[in-house]
């Protein structure tokens, strides 16, 4: 058996032309541009290459993006009086700030200094509550992203058994929340889990978000799985930089019924998520 591909770039095109449409609306009827401010502290490479990415999807979506790019040497204060400025902006519905900061600031910090209305990533302890008791809020992007994945793949979800590789505030614990509230039974997996494995054969929908190359192996996957890789591991093999996943793509694509590629899987799917929450918040300050 050859596993179907999950086509991320396909479904989040879709949804960036879904957000397009509503901004243009927006604009037309309410006089109301959509405002996405993202800061950038420092330089690191990987990062400058998302925000660089998150800054023209939302230009292209109909957004106004604010940039606010700060070198590495910037205080924890000045952050904060930044992120205080934007909060009190009519013109910014929706502040991402790229993480990981440079270690002088402290992350949980700048996180609660976000305004819960405008926490475009759902990382604000008031909209994580929220998440988990259930409740409408601003969902962070990536498990958002691996949920209309899932929707659009399998014909319902209810009751089927989820794997979640890796326990990160950003993407298994929400992504634990959100499958619960599809129903579905949902077990937490991370390092320190025993006989990993054996968990992952019981599932019928793998989801690798762990940060290591390749760790998921064919035989860990039950015939027919569907398999989502949220990894992107930089990696060199034979003198060639590669991105892999989480996932042994080329063993797993023989057992598995469905699998998203790296790239062009889950990637694309989190900046459109991150657009359609720009625009949520845009429509919640009209009151
Ligand atoms: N760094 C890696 N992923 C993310 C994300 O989803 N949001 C933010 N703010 N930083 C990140």
């Amino acid at each position: 058996m050859t596993a179907s591909l999950i086509d991320g770039k396909a479904h989040a095109a879709k949804l960036r032309a879904d957000v397009r449409h509503q901004a243009t609306r927006l604009l037309q009827e309410y006089g109301l541009q959509p405002g996405l401010a993202i800061v950038l502290v420092g330089s690191d490479p990987a990062s400058d290459v998302y925000v660089r990415n998150k800054v023209r999807q939302a230009a292209e979506a109909g957004l106004a993006s604010l940039e606010h790019r700060l070198p590495t040497e910037t205080s924890e204060a000045e952050l904060l009086a930044l992120i205080e400025q934007l909060n009190g902006d009519p013109a910014v519905h929706g502040i991402l700030v790229q993480l990981p900061l440079p270690a002088h600031i402290n992350e949980s910090k700048v996180i609660h200094a976000i305004a819960p209305s405008k926490d475009v990533d759902g990382f604000h302890p008031i909209n994580v509550g929220q998440l988990s008791a259930g409740q409408e809020t601003l969902i962070p992007c990536t498990p958002y992203g691996v949920l209309l994945l899932l929707r659009n793949t399998l014909p319902s979800l209810e009751g089927l058994h989820a794997v979640i590789v890796g326990r990160s505030n950003i993407v298994g614990k929400p992504m634990a929340q959100l499958l619960l509230s599809e129903h579905c039974t949902v077990t937490l997996t991370h390092s320190r889990t025993r006989n990993l494995a054996n968990v992952v054969r019981g599932a019928d929908i793998v989801i690798a978000a762990v940060g290591k190359p390749r760790l998921v192996r064919g035989d860990w996957i039950k015939p027919g799985a569907c398999v989502i890789d949220v990894g992107i591991n930089r990696v060199v093999e034979n003198g060639e930089p590669y991105l892999v996943g989480d996932v042994a793509f080329n063993e797993v694509v023989e057992i598995a019924g469905a699998i998203t590629p790296v790239p062009g899987g889950v990637g694309p799917m989190t900046i459109a998520c991150l657009l359609r929450n720009t625009l949520i918040a845009a429509c919640g300050s009209r009151g």
